[in-house]
């Protein structure tokens, strides 16, 4: 029977991508599949329903999840939507598998094989379907663009007839995706910028890119190229060096994450009292508790007159780009997979195993199940 491929406006508060766009609607309609989306699903991405030529524009979740084999999503389905899916069907989407049980279980009661993007393995062969990459990218430009407009000074040098100013200093903190893009989109601006990620690797590139890496003499690279926790000890002298060049800067952008935990509390209280009066922190790891002790996520607070900006959803502020290269990693990853119309995937493949989550009635992904139990 033909594939058809479904999706639908995103629910999700403040959310506004979308995860098939009029260019991925055509490639997926040449392998023959049938597709189906959920009327002005892309209208917050300034796509039109009239851009999806080969699209059938429907009223509603349930009409477009009606019969649908496969299942594209941004963000995770509700309880409610889980509903609506056909048994057995496919779904794909940033699934945020570490954060609720509930649905877990859900998707296991409806037998859906479910592909969670942010665990999909981190191996050359998978870039193009990289989606944590793609919106990681997004994100960090975003945090660069946030830190320019807030700050009180001109990012650049300048030369004017009234005197030469000086420029901002910035020290962006987790030089992963994100943080590269935010060194890059800060340079661009013209600041001066110094840049510390705990991996080894990351000295080389913070360089590439002309910014100062700031060496703490503490390192720790951890499993699959990511970086591992920090004991007390590794905390406490990052904590000493790190404190001068935060006292220094005008913007701290910190990006720092360690897959599946918490993110790190690297900015202590203490660091932000000794900051410069009117500057700026963009914690980018708000939403997974932040590298700022003093951040709220999706607030701007102020303490000791430093402005700490906690900025959710950051992609979602530029959701046309966002959406495109989104919708490509989902095009990159399925459609080796779609063939004269039909899905048939090998599960053998080393990437389809590793962003595997559920199949079959279970939760199937080892660090997933070890992390939220049998869900
Ligand atoms: P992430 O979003 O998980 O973390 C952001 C950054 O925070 C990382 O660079 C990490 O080292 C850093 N960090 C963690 N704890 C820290 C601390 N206490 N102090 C300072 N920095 C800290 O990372 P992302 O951007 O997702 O990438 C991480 C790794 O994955 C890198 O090795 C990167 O090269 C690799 N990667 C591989 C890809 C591929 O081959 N397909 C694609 C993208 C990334």
């Amino acid at each position: 029977m033909k594939l058809v491929i479904a999706a639908v406006g995103e629910r999700a508060p403040g959310e506004s991508r979308v995860a098939l766009v009029p260019e991925t609607a055509k490639k997926f309609a040449a392998l023959g599949a049938s597709l189906r989306l959920e009327k002005s699903a892309g209208s917050s991405s300034h796509f039109l329903d009239s851009d999806y030529a080969e699209v059938s524009m429907v009223d509603g979740g349930g009409e477009a999840y009606a019969g649908a084999g496969l299942i594209l999503r941004v963000t995770p389905p509700s309880l409610e939507e889980i509903t609506q899916i056909p048994e057995g069907a496919v779904l794909i989407g940033l699934l945020k598998p570490f954060e609720d049980k509930a649905r877990l279980a859900a998707m296991n009661a409806r037998k859906i094989t479910a592909f969670s993007l942010e665990l999909l393995p981190r191996i050359s062969r998978a870039q193009s379907m990289d989606a944590l990459s793609s919106q990681g990218a997004c994100a960090g430009y975003q945090c660069g663009l946030i830190a320019a407009a807030r700050c009180t000074k001109f990012f650049p040098m300048l030369t004017t007839a009234a005197g030469t100013i000086r420029p901002a200093r910035v020290l962006v903190i987790g030089a992963g995706v994100a943080g590269l893009q935010a060194i890059a989109t800060c340079k661009r601006l013209g600041a001066m910028v110094e840049a510390y990620d705990v991996r080894a690797a990351a000295r080389e590139q913070i360089e590439s890119l002309g910014a100062k890496f700031v060496d703490t003499g503490v390192s720790a690279d951890g499993a699959g190229g990511y970086a591992r926790e920090l004991t007390a000890e590794e905390k406490a002298a990052q904590a000493e060096k790190l404190a001068k060049a935060v006292a220094m800067a005008d913007v701290v952008i910190t990006t720092a994450a360690i897959p599946g935990k918490k993110a790190p509390v690297i900015i202590t209280g203490d660091m932000v009292a000794r900051m410069k009066y009117g500057a700026i922190i963009v914690d980018m790891a708000a939403e997974s508790g932040g590298n700022c002790a003093l951040t709220q996520p999706g607030e701007h607070v102020i303490a000791n007159d430093v402005n700490i900006h906690g900025p959710l959803n950051l992609p979602s502020r530029m959701p046309t780009h966002a959406s495109e290269l989104y919708a490509k990693n989902l095009y990159n990853f399925l459609s080796p997979w779609i063939k004269d119309g039909e899905l048939v995937i090998d599960w053998a493949d080393e990437v389809v195993a590793g962003t595997l989550l559920c199949k079959d009635g279970a939760t199937v992904h080892a660090t997933v199940k070890q992390v939220m139990g049998d869900a």
